[in-house]
C-alpha cells in the first residue's frame, strides 16, 4: 500500500504532482481557508506525511494522534508554528524552506520600507478613491531611504541580505543579534549595536528574528519609547515578537513616525483592529515570500525533503 502525504492547503498541481505516482497524496481543497482544526487531526491520524503551512499548528496534539506520522515538511523557513520537543519524541523529523526565500523576502522588507517612508499606500489609495485634486508642495511628503540608518534586529541570512541592499542606498546599518556575526560585519561593512543604541540611533527599525521564547513580546513600550519620533518601524517576521497595542499607542501618539507590518499576532487580523484606523501604518497579508519563482521553489524543498523522508533517506533542511 502507498504511503500517505496530507497537505494543509490546495498547493499548485505542478508542485504535488512527481509525488503521485509512489504516493497517495490528497489536501484540503478550499481555497482560501485554512484546514479546519478536525480534519487535520483526522488527516494526521492515517499520514505517513504532512505538508503544512506556517498558519497550522502543530501541536502535541498532532504528534499525538498521527501514530505513522514520519515527516513534517514546513512550507516557510520559520517553524514558531511546530512543537519541535513534540516532534523529537515522537520520532517526527521536521523540515523547513530556508535559503531559496532569503531575498525575495529581502524585496519585500525594503518595498514595505519604501511604501511605508514614502506613504505609497495611502497616495494610492487616494488617487484611486478620487482624492488627487491637485498637486501639492507638501502633499504625501514623507522620510528618505537614501543615507538613512537602518537598524536590524535578527541578523540572519534575510538581515544580510536587506544589510546588502542598504549599501545601494548608501545607509549605514546597524544590527542587534544573538550571536555578533564579525565576518559579516568586515564583509557588507555593518555594525554591531546593543538593543537599546540601535533603537535610539536608527531611522529605520526593522524586526527580522525568528520567533522563540527569548523574541516573543521583546519589543514593547520601552522599547518604542526609545526610538526618534522621525523613526519607522518595519516587522517582517512574526507578530508576537512585538506588543501590537503598544506599537499602536506610539504611532497615535506619534512617538514614532510610521509602521510597516507584514506580519500580526493574528492573522488575518482584524477589521477592526485600532492599528488599521492610523493612517501612518502600512499593512500587508504576510506575503514576505511571495514570488512565484520562490514559492515554486519552497514547494520542491518540501517535496523533495518529504519524498527523502518516506523513502528513508536523510532529507534537506532537518530541524529535528
Ligand atoms: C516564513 O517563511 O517564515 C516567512 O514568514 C515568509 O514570509
Amino acid at each position: 500500500m502507498k504511503k500517505r502525504i496530507y497537505i494543509t492547503r490546495r498547493l499548485p498541481e505542478e508542485a504535488v504532482e512527481p509525488l503521485r505516482e509512489h504516493y497517495d497524496v490528497s489536501m484540503w481543497e478550499q481555497e482560501g481557508e485554512s484546514v479546519p482544526r478536525d480534519v487535520l487531526l483526522e488527516e494526521a491520524s492515517s499520514a505517513h506525511a504532512l505538508w503544512t503551512m506556517l498558519s497550522d499548528t502543530i501541536d502535541r496534539e498532532v504528534f499525538e494522534c498521527a501514530t505513522q506520522l514520519e515527516v513534517v515538511s514546513n512550507l516557510a523557513v520559520g517553524y514558531n508554528n511546530i512543537d519541535l520537543n513534540a516532534a523529537k519524541e515522537h520520532g517526527v523529523i521536521v523540515t523547513n524552506t530556508p535559503d531559496v526565500l532569503t531575498e525575495t523576502t529581502a524585496d519585500l522588507t525594503f518595498g514595505l520600507m519604501m511604501m511605508t517612508a514614502r506613504r505609497l499606500g495611502e497616495a494610492e489609495r487616494d488617487l484611486r478613491a478620487g482624492e488627487w485634486k491637485s498637486w501639492l508642495p507638501m502633499g504625501y511628503v514623507g522620510m528618505d531611504l537614501y543615507q538613512a540608518k537602518l537598524g536590524i534586529i535578527g541578523m540572519g541570512r534575510i538581515g544580510e541580505a536587506v544589510a546588502r541592499r542598504a549599501r545601494g542606498f548608501d545607509m549605514e546599518v546597524l544590527y542587534h543579534n544573538r550571536t555578533r556575526r564579525h565576518e559579516s560585519e568586515s564583509m557588507y561593512g555593518f555594525t554591531y549595536a546593543e538593543l537599546d543604541e540601535l533603537l535610539a540611533q536608527s531611522d529605520f527599525v526593522v524586526v527580522l528574528a525568528p520567533l522563540t521564547d527569548e523574541t516573543r513580546g521583546m519589543l514593547g513600550a520601552e522599547e518604542f519609547a526609545k526610538m526618534k519620533e522621525t523613526s519607522i518601524f518595519i516587522n517582517v517576521a512574526r507578530g508576537e515578537i512585538i506588543d501590537e497595542q503598544a506599537l499602536y499607542e506610539a504611532l497615535k501618539s506619534k512617538k514614532i513616525w510610521g509602521a510597516g507590518l507584514d506580519v500580526f499576532t493574528k492573522e488575518p487580523i482584524d477589521l477592526d483592529h485600532p492599528l488599521l484606523t492610523l493612517p501612518n501604518v502600512t499593512t500587508l497579508p504576510h506575503i514576505g515570500s511571495a514570488s512565484i519563482r520562490t514559492r515554486l521553489a519552497m514547494m520542491a524543498l518540501n517535496r523533495d525533503a518529504i519524498a527523502n523522508v518516506l523513502e528513508g533517506k536523510e532529507p534537506k533542511n532537518r530541524l529535528t
